[in-house]
């Protein structure tokens, strides 16, 4: 479970990027994270995963208090993936050795398993494991990201903006993907999405943010139906 309370954080002393922001995600949710252009989604996403540390309120990770606790940590010892909305394959890597990458602090034998493991629930990492990452698409690029993150077995995951820039049908791949973490390994999952109503179909709760606070929040099915967020971020058209 990850909740953030009354998070106040920000990049620089003088500016509060997030204003008071509260979410949270219980074991097992698919929650997903909506909100226009720099209103603080990627931010509070980073201030989770310990790389900003909030000014004022609380990170909470299974009921403990890890808001100053360093990214490494989070990684190892409070089973966090993250996975960033940018940069977040090395393409001068094999994907191979990205997924290595994934698992470098686990002992080689169960980092070798849990590749092979993930390799079969992800094909398209299979049939090309010795090749450059740069050679991927950037559906499959996604894929490895996730695939990396999963590595040790993480029991929370942050997926910044999974489905960003990719055609329909690779988007309801990598959305597919998510659900099946969730499905297989009971992943307890907090997405930033732009693509809006296919993030909620496969959510149990959204927020929406705005200027670094929560502007709205409730089931993903009624989100997905009022007339307000459709026409406020949906385009309002009819599903
Ligand atoms: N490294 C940084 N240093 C200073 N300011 C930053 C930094 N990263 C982001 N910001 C600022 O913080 C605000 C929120 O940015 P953030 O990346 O969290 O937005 P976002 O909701 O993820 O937007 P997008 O939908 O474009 O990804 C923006 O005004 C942005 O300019
Ligand atoms: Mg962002």
């Amino acid at each position: 479970m990850i909740v953030v309370d009354q998070a106040v954080a920000g990049y620089t002393p003088e500016v509060d990027i997030l204003r008071g922001m509260s979410v949270r995600a219980d074991a097992g949710e698919i929650v997903t994270l909506l909100g226009p252009n720099g209103c603080g989604k990627s931010t509070l996403l980073k201030t989770i995963a310990g790389y900003l540390t909030p000014r004022a309120g609380r990170v909470l990770i299974e009921g403990q208090d890890v808001s100053a606790m360093p990214v490494h940590r989070k990684i190892r010892q409070a089973g966090l993936g993250f996975v960033p909305q940018t940069e977040n394959v090395f393409t001068a890597l094999t994907i191979r050795e990205n997924l290595q990458v994934g698992g470098h602090h686990l002992e080689a034998h169960g980092a070798r398993r849990r590749m092979d493991e993930l390799c079969v629930h992800y094909p398209v990492l299979a049939r090309k494991l010795d090749a450059p990452a740069a050679s991927m698409s950037g559906g499959e690029r996604q894929i490895l990201a996730l695939a990396r993150a999963l590595m040790p077995r993480p029991r929370l995951l942050l997926l910044d903006e999974p489905s960003a820039g990719l055609s329909p049908k690779m988007l309801q791949e990598v959305f597919e993907a998510v659900r099946l973490i969730r499905a297989q390994e009971g992943v307890c999952i907090l997405m930033v999405e732009q693509n809006a109503m296919e993030a909620l179909r496969i959510s149990d709760r959204a927020y929406v943010l705005s200027m670094g606070t929560v502007a709205l929040t409730g089931e993903a099915a009624a989100l997905m139906t009022d007339p307000q967020v459709r026409e406020l971020y949906l385009g309002g058209r009819a599903a």
